[in-house]
């Protein structure tokens, strides 16, 4: 099997069950425009946060990593009426292009645009006293992972959802002797994540117009 392959059963899904959103393809469009890497979820896979926010009837979103703010739509249009998302980009060019895409979608109002690297700004949400949120979606540089999920972990109520993206990295996570760094991440990540009593964990591989990869996802299953 193929990319090509997956690139075509994608398709057929999102053509059938995806509805035409000219507001996403447009934040894709402005996103290649302004030269950013088209390293955002696939719209099947928007899709799937998308719902599973909606699953767990999150009212507060904590994404880090934003990019042109592709899954932050997907994630933002599950929220009900008061429900907020806050999303930590650290390069300026991207969170400038986001912020077009947000006003675009009519989230403007619903999402927070942090400028910064992600652990200063989890260090200041903390010290604003946010939390706990609902669902989080780890999608920023691989290496923090870990920091990441503690953080999450740290700011989340029984039956938070945490999710993290690209766990696989085109099968790279089982090179125990690899020294890249988003490899190494993602492992200690994953080890993590096993030695945490307080979460009920899983990790899926995915294939498809991305390529090979996956996600984790786990649950809060007790307070603090
Ligand atoms: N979630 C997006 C894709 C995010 S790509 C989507 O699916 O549409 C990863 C993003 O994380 C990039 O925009 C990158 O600039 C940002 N990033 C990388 N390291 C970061 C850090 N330390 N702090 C904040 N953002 C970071
Ligand atoms: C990369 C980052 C991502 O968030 C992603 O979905 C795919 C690739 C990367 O840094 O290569
Ligand atoms: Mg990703």
């Amino acid at each position: 099997m193929s990319r090509e392959t997956w690139t075509a059963v994608d398709r057929y899904f999102s053509d059938l069950l995806l509805p035409n959103d000219p507001i996403l393809d447009a934040a894709l469009q402005d996103n290649a425009a302004a030269g950013l890497p088209s390293i955002d979820v696939a719209p099947n896979q928007g899709k799937l946060l998308n719902l599973l926010a909606t699953i767990q009837g999150a009212r507060t979103i904590l994404e880090i990593g934003t990019l042109g703010g592709y899954s932050t739509i997907w994630l933002a249009r599950a929220l009900p009426e008061g429900g907020r998302l806050i999303t930590l980009e650290s390069n300026p060019k991207h969170a400038e292009v986001a912020r077009k895409n947000i006003e675009r979608a009519g989230l403007d109002h619903v999402v927070e645009i942090r400028l910064g690297q992600a652990l200063d700004s989890l260090a200041q949400l903390d010290a604003e006293g946010h939390g706990p949120f609902d669902l989080f979606f780890i999608d920023a540089d691989k290496q923090s992972n870990s920091e990441y999920f503690q953080w999450a972990l740290n700011h989340s109520r029984k039956g938070s959802l945490i999710i993290t993206d690209n766990v696989v990295r085109n099968g790279n996570v089982v090179d125990e002797s690899s020294t890249d760094p988003s490899v190494e991440g993602v492992r200690r990540f994953t080890e993590l994540v096993a030695a945490e009593p307080r979460v009920s964990a899983t990790a899926l591989q995915t294939v498809g117009s991305k390529g090979y990869d996956g996600f984790a996802i786990a649950v809060v299953t007790e307070e603090k």
